[in-house]
């Protein structure tokens, strides 16, 4: 049982540490290196970084930040009442409350370390957990609500340390019936879009459906459904069940999904040094392009000053000689620079008539920003996009 080394992406600074000056001191920097699990076929930051630095009361990502994501969100709540008519809900890495707040009508509880986050749902009359999702906690809520008919975490779980525990403490809190609904990032689709961005400080792992099945092998849990979303640049919604459960029945996609996996390589070592060479090419192709613009003295912005994005301006070193500022609409973030890069963030108010090119920090809401930026684009702006390959859209 190994873990092997396959890319280094260099230094990086805590993605959620937004600025209050363009010349911090003391910043905090770690190496941001991926590895590969010879067992469990798992993918995961070779070092983590300790996990009260990015978690904690200064928390800046709002999950409502995005139409998108408010109404993927609301549709997701009907879903569940509909389909597994729940008499109780917990959220682990509960956020602004986005989801968890649809089901006021039953038992809902929120856990969520970030404080600042925890107050908002607590102010909504959710009962909120200020704490890490750990086996003593879950034995805790078990105590003071019971068990409960689904448990639900998005982008949450790719996020703790320690997986053997956090499937523990999901086992524990779950009743017989009940089902534990997860929703990470593909690591089949950042791999087809060669979006190595989908790594930072945050993201421990990147799940394969491969590797979620191994993980939880040992434990008393199993995937029985997985639906494919867009969010976050292609996303796996994962149902598992308890194994003695025989209520609901294993899907067929089970199945496809683990073969089409196999099929593209995510059990071999091959696969990540192929994609560990082409992101090399894909930094050395983007800052090519950014070079040439900057030659035609062409005024850059950033559009979304995303955690993502902090991965490619520190990999690819992109800084404020080729992107002016970033618009972003999320307010905790204007105002401030961007971590490691420190380029100046602005309250997003359109994009202003002398800017030329904006760089895509938020590609995966591409959709939504192209109706957004109508404007902009009729009168010759263009976007800069590095996924799936580095270019001018
Ligand atoms: P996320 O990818 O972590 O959800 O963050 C998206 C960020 O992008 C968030 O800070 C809001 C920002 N954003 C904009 O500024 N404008 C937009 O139109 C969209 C969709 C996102």
């Amino acid at each position: 049982m190994k873990k092997i080394n396959f890319l280094n992406l260099g230094k990086h600074p805590i993605t959620n540490n937004f600025l209050s000056t363009a010349n911090p001191k003391n910043e905090f920097f770690y190496n941001l290196k991926l590895s590969y699990h010879t067992e469990t076929k798992l993918i995961s930051l070779n070092n983590f970084v300790p996990p009260k630095k990015m978690f904690n009361n200064r928390y800046a990502h709002r999950a409502s930040a995005s139409m998108t994501m408010r109404k993927a969100y609301a549709d997701l709540a009907k879903k569940i009442k509909k389909k597994f008519n729940p008499r109780s809900i917990l959220e682990i890495g509960s956020n602004d409350g986005v989801f968890i707040k649809h089901f006021s009508d039953i038992q809902n509880i929120g856990v969520e370390p970030c404080k600042n986050l925890a107050d908002l749902t607590t102010k909504m009359k959710i009962k909120t957990y200020d704490k890490f999702w750990t086996f003593l906690l879950s034995k805790k809520i078990n105590k003071k609500h019971g068990k409960f008919d689904v448990i639900y975490s998005a982008n949450t779980i790719s996020h703790i340390h320690k997986l053997d525990e956090t499937f523990k403490a999901i086992e524990n809190s779950l009743n017989e019936e009940g089902i534990f609904i997860l929703e990470d990032p593909s690591l089949l689709k950042s791999l087809q879009k060669l979006s190595y961005d989908q790594f930072y400080d945050e993201h421990a792992y990147v799940f394969s459906i491969t590797a979620l099945r191994n993980i939880t092998k040992k434990s008393g849990l199993e995937i029985f459904n997985i639906e494919e979303l867009n969010t976050h640049g292609g996303s796996n919604r994962v149902y598992f069940k308890k194994k003695t459960n025989k209520k609901f029945k294993i899907s067929n996609n089970v199945k496809r999904h683990l073969s089409t996996e196999k099929k593209y390589g995510i059990h071999k070592f091959r696969t990540y040094q192929i994609f560990a060479k082409n992101v090399n090419k894909s930094k050395e192709s983007l800052i090519k392009i950014f070079q040439s613009i900057k030659k035609k003295k062409k005024k850059i912005i950033g559009y979304g000053a995303t955690y993502k994005s902090s991965t490619v301006l520190n990999f690819c070193k992109i800084n404020k000689n080729y992107i002016n500022y970033f618009v972003d609409t999320t307010p905790t973030k204007s105002g401030k620079f961007t971590p490691g890069s420190h380029i100046p963030i602005k309250a997003y108010k359109g994009i202003s008539d002398d800017v030329d090119y904006a760089f895509l920090g938020a590609w995966n809401f591409k959709d939504e920003i192209y109706k957004k930026e109508k404007k902009f684009i009729k009168r010759g702006g263009k976007f800069i996009t590095h996924v799936p390959y580095p270019r001018i859209l």
